[in-house]
């Protein structure tokens, strides 16, 4: 079946992280892999049926095979391939170390603040190498409506597995490759920090860069490396949580998606992004 065969709309789009690189309990319909002005996005993208027949498109972020580290990630390609789709709304999962005693391995974060701690070397707008000057509101950095929308349904989906939802948490985006020193890991929670990954930026700035509802699902997996008597976070310890938080992060949207769908379609969750760049370019003066 081709997209342009269909006449259903793929409004939700996926972007899968660590652990997380194909959806197999929906059913693929079709398997693109635009080109954008920014290259090939991290993976081919996957249209999948939910149950119900709602259709959305799913990204691997550090590709099929983990073969793309973050500061590798080409994050522009990445949104102008969900939106060339007719993508509406963004959810991103994404693993993460807990900066905080009660966020503990395994459970699922909405968080609603960022601190950007990228070293400036990932492309962070579509407008660099252009003459267009534009500043987009960012100060709230993912769709708060999107975030309300999602909290209830995914605790909901939550129920029974032991795992806990925390809301309104601040995640702190380092450039990696390596880890937090132990000073570090210290010094973001002294600054508010409650999370701590790799990859939400530059995503988050590019989709609202292109009008995109975007919202992050993060999934913790350590406590990085702030508590005193605990061993500094590894990767092997890290990849210990990846499979059942993977595992959980598929059942949460099988569950969820069909209403995710129907409120891109409704506009009910999509106001505040969509049209807000307009205010975002400066006006040239002769
Ligand atoms: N992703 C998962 N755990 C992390 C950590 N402790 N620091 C940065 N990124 C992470």
């Amino acid at each position: 079946m081709t997209l342009d065969s269909t006449p259903e709309k793929v409004l939700v789009g996926i972007i899968g992280g660590s652990g997380l690189y194909h959806l197999d309990n929906l059913v693929p319909v079709k398997e693109v892999n635009p080109d954008t002005p920014w290259g090939k996005p991290s993976s081919p993208i996957t249209i999948a049926k939910a149950p119900g027949g709602t259709l959305v498109a799913f990204l691997a972020r550090h590709g099929p095979g983990h073969g793309i580290p973050p500061s590798a990630v080409p994050s522009r390609a990445n949104i102008a391939a969900l939106k060339s789709l007719g993508v509406r709304l963004v959810v991103a999962f994404s693993a993460v170390g807990s900066l905080r005693e009660e966020i503990k391995p395994g459970d699922f974060v909405l968080p609603d603040q960022i601190i950007d701690r990228t070293k400036g070397i990932r492309p962070a707008s579509f407008f660099e190498g252009t003459s267009i000057v534009a500043h987009a509101q960012f100060g709230d950095p993912f769709a708060n409506k999107l975030v309300n929308f999602l909290e209830d349904r995914v605790r909901k989906a939550l129920e029974g597995t032991g795992k806990d939802l925390h809301t309104g948490k601040t995640i702190v985006c380092m450039e990696g490759p390596q880890f937090s020193t132990r000073a570090e890991s210290k010094m973001y929670r002294s600054w508010g920090g409650d999370l701590i990954n790799m990859s939400v930026l530059p995503e988050a700035k590019l989709a609202r860069e292109a009008e995109l509802s975007y919202a992050l699902i993060a999934t913790s997996t350590d406590y990085d490396s702030w508590r005193e008597n605990s061993e500094a976070v590894t990767a092997a310890e890290v990849f210990k949580t990846l499979k059942t938080n993977a595992d959980t992060s598929k059942r949460v949207l099988e569950l969820i998606v069909a209403d995710l769908h129907d409120a891109a379609d409704s506009g009910e969750i999509l106001s505040e992004e969509a049209g807000s760049m307009q205010y975002s370019i400066m006006p040239r003066s002769e």
